[in-house]
């Protein structure tokens, strides 16, 4: 049987060799001379303006984005289309819609843990499940659930993150289940790694629990509420092991960094006695983090057949004076989206924004960036809020202020996180 999607024809032209043929362009030699002689002239600037050539010369992405025809001719594993020219999917509103939404009921679907089933935990509205995103400049691509599980045929496909990412996997496997019988498919979790099986298909949907991607004292799967978190530097590959041999990842990392204070960086090892700890900026922490993704997704991943994710960061609504609201309230009772198309939020999500930007800008890794932040800050409806599994009993002064333990973190399902499995498949079939 042939699979909807066929390897070009055509000998794909790799990376590899549009780098030689970069290394030994006409261009790029007389560039070389001009700065050799440029150097002589001007002594003291030699390391400066030598140091930036070098790094023009050594990052191909950075050169051809002058020469748009080559990055053309790289055919995506898994494209069958394009998106309209022009178009960002990410660019957009929020459009009621009752007749194509929501794409399952939340009782259909036995997978949604029960911290976000927010209908069984007694939410009165289900405002929050008939919204659609229309990009500004095309239309979505319909999700198209056979589609999906056809590739996925003797595939992997893995998340890689936080419980936020563990939701966007909840959504995927929420939007395919329907199509497997009852006795085909099975969920088992084997402690950091959770795994979705469609046996007659051969294939897996799983979730890897990494919140920071390296390694950390917060990767225990089921106890890892630690306050004072530490994160070992140079460490993905003890997860990244994990990771090997998967045909379509998608990782995230944020919600974990916000400690609102630096963050302890470990350079040695957990089992050292005396450990050796450095402190550094969330941005330069996460920046950390984002270089080793691309590196190990460089060594890794073959991007001829296999295709690379990273969603951004999920926005909290924490404070309703962000949107205008009263003081002292959060996403508690909210049940409309925010209509304000400048609205952003507060906390540090934009320089953790210019990070992201930045390392992907320089990088030639080909990673496909879900930028969901914008459009989901306007859901401050979405969120699990009060209506989930509490673990703990809830004290009377908590039950009388429901404001004091509302999650503004979570997202419902169905709900916001589909929209995002909409968008992933757009950019995986279409991009
Ligand atoms: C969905 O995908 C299947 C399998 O590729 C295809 O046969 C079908 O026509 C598609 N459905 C729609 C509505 O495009
Ligand atoms: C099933 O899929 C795995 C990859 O996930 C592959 O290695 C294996 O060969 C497949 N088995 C069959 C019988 O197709
Ligand atoms: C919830 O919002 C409604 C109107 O949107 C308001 O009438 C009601 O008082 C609010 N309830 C609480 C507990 O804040
Ligand atoms: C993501 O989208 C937002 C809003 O459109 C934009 O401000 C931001 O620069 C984008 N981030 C990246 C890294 O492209």
């Amino acid at each position: 049987m042939k699979l909807p999607f066929s390897p070009s024809s055509s000998p794909p032209s790799s990376l590899l060799r549009n780098n030689n043929k970069t290394r030994f362009s006409p261009y790029l030699f007389t560039l070389l001379v001009f700065i050799f002689f440029v150097a002589i002239l001007y002594g003291e600037d030699f390391m400066c303006i030598f140091g930036q050539q070098l790094q023009l010369y050594s990052n191909p992405h950075t050169f051809f984005s002058t020469t748009p025809e080559r990055i053309k001719k790289e055919k995506l594993a898994f494209a069958k289309g394009k998106t309209e020219e022009g178009c960002d999917i990410f660019s957009g509103r929020w459009v009621r819609d009752e007749l194509t939404r929501p794409h399952y009921q939340e009782s259909e679907c036995p997978y949604i843990q029960p911290q976000l089933t927010c209908q069984e935990h007694g939410r009165p509205d289900k405002d929050y499940q008939y919204w659609r995103w229309q990009p500004h400049a095309c239309d979505l691509p319909t999700f198209n659930a056979s589609l999906m599980l056809e590739t996925l045929r003797g595939k992997r496909m893995m998340f890689v993150g936080d419980s936020l990412n563990r939701g966007q996997y909840v959504s995927m496997v929420c939007l395919l289940h329907r199509l497997i019988p009852e006795d085909a498919k099975s969920m088992e979790t084997f402690g950091s790694l959770t795994v979705f099986t469609a046996k007659e298909y051969n294939a897996t949907i799983e979730f890897y629990w990494a919140p920071f991607l390296l390694e950390s004292n917060s990767d225990d799967a089921v106890i890892h509420r630690i306050s004072d978190r530490i994160v070992r530097k140079g460490s993905i590959n003890k997860h990244g092991r994990h990771w090997k041999g998967v045909d379509i990842l998608v990782f995230n990392t944020y919600l974990w960094w916000m400690t609102g204070l630096k963050m302890k960086i470990l350079l040695g090892s957990f089992d050292d006695e005396v450990k050796e700890i450095v402190e550094l900026s969330t941005e330069d922490a996460y920046r950390m983090a984002m270089k080793s993704m691309l590196r190990w997704v460089r060594l890794n991943m073959n991007p001829k057949k296999t295709r690379v994710f990273f969603t951004s960061m999920s926005p909290s609504h924490g404070k309703s004076i962000d949107w205008g609201g009263e003081e002292g309230g959060n996403c508690y009772n909210e049940t409309t989206v925010i209509e304000d198309p400048t609205y952003w939020g507060s906390d540090c999500r934009k320089s953790v924004m210019e990070v992201i930007g930045e390392v992907f800008s320089k990088s030639k890794v080909p990673i496909t960036f879900l930028n969901i932040t914008q459009l989901s800050s306007y859901r401050r409806d979405a969120h699990t809020s009060i209506y989930k599994k509490q673990w703990n009993p809830l004290t009377p002064q908590q039950l009388a202020n429901p404001v004091s333990y509302a999650d503004c973190v979570h997202w419902c399902l169905p709900g916001l996180q589909d929209t995002w499995n909409e968008l992933l498949f757009a950019k995986l079939f279409y991009p």
